[in-house]
């Protein structure tokens, strides 16, 4: 229901059908955010619950240019007070953030059409939402690239399936032996089995799953260079490390099951608070989130047809906290919004990318952040080997299964450790996955690490949760 869904929150009286689109049609990259923009901001009040639809007149333009890495420097600031320098950063292909004058600014690129139709335009936004740093103060704003760092690009339609791919992506999936017999046959550093329960799922399910269709971004990050100061913190940490046995204590919340849903940045988002509350508290407090309350409710995701956690474990927890299982129970599905008044929220703050920004991140910089603040959420490309993972360290074959169709996707889980194979020395990640506990091992997975196997090292997010009050 991404369409749907986005469009009833922006006000539009039309419930449109939900297509087969995951996140927005937005697909933009760093370069296009590289110039000077001009944002147009409305009245300002206390109401977080604003109806960006229509913002209304501008009572404060702001210019704003956006430079390597994520410097935002002001231009002209209307009636805010003056700072110069700020901060940026992509959020994935979707939108971007920026702080400067003790706001925070977030919008999704422009996209217009539906569907088929859809174009992707990255040098406008969506009308997006500024609140001050204390969240008192709401606007809405709008803006456009005014002067662009390289020659801008045309917009760009959506990539569709013919019409007989979508119908194949209807049926259901069938246990293709021969493919997990070639996956083991070709490496042994993992192994790969049957899944009877996938055969109740379509291949557009199982793709939904995995992080949904389209939710594989085009230009991902490389893992940045690690710095000298880096590089020693980093040596000095244990050989290995797992937040489920750190002296004999669990600070992991139980695997969970995302069904057919696309909601895997609700439950890594969920994972990570709940962990480092956990963490933080010395396991005096031991909660269980609402990944539906965000599926249903949350304006910065798009229900089951896909998220992304620094939105959601970030700033969303932030701007709006998140609620008990118990307030919220999981339906995995797209469901109206009900009523949460009753229901107590937990909030994080200090959501980032860790290394900063979209594109600052690595090996080092995730261990170091692992051991000092908790478990994280991490996204990786899932092919279809993948799948059939039951156990090892996994690293993508490059086989791919020709009966089955499958997408590659973008899929996000949460990091809880690390460590290296005593026999073959092989490094890898240790990985909770929300594919039921008896997934994979024990619903955790390992996977190379040091590689960027699978981009896994390329854009961790991390928040700290604010531990509940009795
Ligand atoms: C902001 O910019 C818009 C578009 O250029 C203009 O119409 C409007 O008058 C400006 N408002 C203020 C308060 O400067
Ligand atoms: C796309 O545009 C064409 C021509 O305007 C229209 O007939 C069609 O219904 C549109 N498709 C979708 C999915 O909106
Ligand atoms: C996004 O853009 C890239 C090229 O910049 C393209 O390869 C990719 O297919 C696009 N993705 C979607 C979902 O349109
Ligand atoms: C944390 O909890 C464990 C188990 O309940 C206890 O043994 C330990 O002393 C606690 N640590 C601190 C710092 O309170």
């Amino acid at each position: 229901m991404a369409w749907g869904k986005l469009w009833t929150f922006c006000g539009v009286a039309v419930l449109l059908v939900p297509l087969a689109v995951a996140d927005t049609p937005a697909n933009c990259t760093y370069a296009d955010m590289l110039g000077t923009w001009v944002f147009s901001v409305s009245q300002g009040g206390n109401d977080k619950t604003l109806d960006c639809t229509d913002p209304g007149p501008a009572t404060n333009n702001i210019t704003v240019q956006f430079s390597h890495f994520s410097t935002a420097t002001v231009m002209s600031s209307g009636g805010y007070t003056f700072d110069v320098n700020g901060y940026w950063t992509l959020i994935y292909n979707q939108g971007f953030e920026f702080r400067v004058l003790n706001r925070k600014f977030f919008a999704f690129f422009k996209w217009t059409g539906e569907g088929k139709n859809a174009t992707s335009m990255c040098n406008e936004i969506m009308p997006g939402w500024s609140h001050d740093v204390l969240g008192k103060d709401w606007a809405c704003f709008q803006g456009m690239r005014i002067k662009p760092e390289q020659k801008p690009r045309q917009p760009t339609p959506a990539v569709y399936h013919s019409e007989a791919k979508e119908r194949r992506l209807q049926q259901n999936y069938k246990t293709n032996l021969d493919f997990i017999d070639q996956i083991n046959g070709a490496q042994s550093s993992w192994q790969a089995g049957v899944y009877p329960e996938y055969e109740k799922f379509t291949h557009e399910d199982l793709i939904r799953r995995a992080g949904g269709k389209k939710s594989r971004l085009p230009h991902r990050p490389r893992p940045a260079p690690v710095t000298e100061e880096t590089r020693l913190a980093a040596a000095q940490l244990p050989e290995s490390f797992d937040w489920r046995k750190v002296m004999g204590l669990n600070f992991v919340s139980p695997v969970r099951n995302q069904e057919q849903c696309g909601s895997c940045y609700s439950f890594a988002s969920m994972g990570m608070l709940e962990a480092r509350l956990r963490v933080l508290t010395n396991n005096t407090q031991q909660v269980v989130l609402s990944p539906q309350e965000v599926v249903s409710c949350g304006k910065y995701s798009q229900g089951c047809e896909g998220g992304f956690p620094y939105l959601i474990a970030g700033k969303y927890a932030e701007d709006f906290g998140v609620v008990l299982e118990d307030c919220y129970p999981y339906e995995g599905k797209d469901s109206s919004c009900k009523d949460t008044s009753k229901c107590r929220r937990g909030y994080a703050t200090n959501y980032r990318y860790v290394g900063g920004f979209y594109g600052g991140c690595n090996e080092e910089l995730m261990q170091l952040e692992l051991v000092k603040n908790g478990p994280m959420a991490v996204a990786f490309e899932v092919y279809d080997d993948f799948l059939h993972y039951k156990g090892g360290i996994y690293e993508h074959t490059g086989l791919r299964d020709p009966f089955n169709p499958f997408e590659i996707t973008n899929h996000a889980v949460l990091l809880v450790g690390y460590g290296r194979d005593l026999e073959t020395g092989a490094k890898f990640w240790t990985v909770k996955n929300s594919w039921g506990e008896s997934w994979g091992e024990e619903g955790f997975f390992r996977i190379r690490r040091g590689m960027d196997e699978c981009a896994i090292e390329s854009i961790a997010v991390a928040a700290d949760p604010i531990p509940l009050m009795s």
